[in-house]
């Protein structure tokens, strides 16, 4: 038996992983713990939401008398942290909450594995099996040029507040390991896409654009790239490197899959067309350059080799074939879709958690 922490657990790629572990591991108790801010959304998880090895406590991470009471009453074998602020266009207008959650929550959530490993470490005569995995980011790596891949090793260069927030995150893990010995994991991923993936990112507006008619905003002229991995490709890795990695090691996660933003809009404004039985280019035509995002990153490309030699992960789905999917996932989840841009999901599940 395994009790696993999982921040964050109810936006886009921790519902994925909060997914996976509960239908995977059923002799694992997971717990997801979320303070469900405007990206948090319960209605990601209703087909788990009753699972006998599944709990959901609604928190805030930077909330550090809180979280030292989270680990003073649960016997935590792990910790997979996934909450973020994670909208690179909100850190522009908020780089203070980026701080907050990004930074303080993580160095909460390290303080209290810290002093909960030591106290359990010290004091039984089993010592316990504990592990801290941080989900971070490829932008930490910077920007790339025309050539040239992010590595493990590729120094540390972030360009926006959020990338700043996550890097300075990534720090403090190592940190822990280095200086209390704490057992950690970092992984660095790619950009993800797939089902509820919420619609503020470049896909999901554009394919909820699409199908109202309403402009698709391209920063700049959509040269920008970006290396794009199936969603439930990543969270198979983070089951992997979770179970598998050395402590104090770091894994790059990415599918080997670069597209120009432009190139990628036009993709899916074909697929859009088929789909909903328009004339092909007709939603090409809903493409608007609008202004570029200040300090825009110009590409980024994962090299994942380490992950796929040392743990054998290797991506699943081609990039057609997970774009495709994901927009027939968008068009038969109505509801999910018109409830998050209504906000009107928060209503339903905010009435439900009172908060502490
Ligand atoms: P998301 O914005 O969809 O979800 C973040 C979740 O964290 C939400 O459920 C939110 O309610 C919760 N949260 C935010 N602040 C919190 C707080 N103070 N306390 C508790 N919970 C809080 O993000 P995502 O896209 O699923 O990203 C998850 C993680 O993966 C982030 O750490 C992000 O940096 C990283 N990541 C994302 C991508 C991507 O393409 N989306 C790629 C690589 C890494
Ligand atoms: O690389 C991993 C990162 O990917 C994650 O760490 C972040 O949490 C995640 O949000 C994502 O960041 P990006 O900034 O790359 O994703 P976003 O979907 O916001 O933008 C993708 C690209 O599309 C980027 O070059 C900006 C551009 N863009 C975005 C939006 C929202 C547009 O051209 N128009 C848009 O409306």
């Amino acid at each position: 038996m395994k009790k696993i922490l999982i921040t964050g657990g109810a936006g886009f790629i921790g519902s994925h992983v909060v997914r996976l572990f509960v239908n995977k591991y059923p002799d694992y108790q997971i717990v997801n713990l979320d303070k469900l801010t405007y990206a948090g959304n319960l209605a990601n998880l209703k087909d788990i939401e009753n699972k006998p090895n599944y709990t959901f406590i609604k928190g805030d991470i930077v909330d550090g008398g809180f979280i030292n009471e989270l680990f003073a009453q649960h016997k935590f074998n792990g910790v997979i942290h996934l909450a973020a602020e994670s909208h690179v266009d909100r850190s522009i207008s908020n780089p203070l909450e980026f701080v907050m959650t990004n930074v303080i929550g993580t160095v909460n959530l390290l303080n209290a594995s810290k002093a909960y490993w030591f106290q359990h470490h010290n004091n039984e005569k089993t010592p316990i099996d504990f592990r801290f995995y941080h989900v971070s980011t490829d932008e930490v790596y910077g920007t790339l040029g025309e050539t040239g891949m992010f590595t493990e090793t590729t120094a540390y260069d972030p360009h926006s507040p959020y990338s700043a927030s996550k890097a300075s995150s990534d720090h403090f893990v190592r940190a822990y390991h280095d200086t209390f010995g704490l057992n950690t994991v970092i992984s660095n991923c790619s950009n993800n896409y797939g089902s509820y993936h919420f619609p503020e990112k470049l896909i999901p507006l554009s394919i909820y654009n699409i199908k109202n008619s309403k402009p698709i905003p391209v920063y700049g002229k959509g040269e920008n790239i970006r290396d794009w991995l199936f969603v439930e490709d990543h969270a198979r890795a983070i089951d992997v490197i979770f179970h598998n990695a050395k402590t104090g090691t770091t894994y790059n996660i990415g599918g080997h899959n670069e597209w120009t933003n432009i190139d990628l809009i036009r993709l899916l404004c074909k697929i859009m067309d088929k789909k909903l039985n328009r004339e092909e280019g007709e939603s090409a035509k809903l493409i608007t350059f609008v202004k570029d995002r200040a300090g825009h990153d110009l590409r980024y490309a994962i090299d994942s080799s380490k992950l796929q030699n040392e743990l054998g992960w290797t991506p699943s789905l081609q990039f057609e074939e997970g774009l495709e999917k994901t927009v027939e996932w968008f068009l038969s989840n109505d509801e999910w879709l018109d409830n998050v841009t209504s906000g009107d999901y928060k209503k339903y599940y905010q009435e439900q958690y009172v908060k502490r």
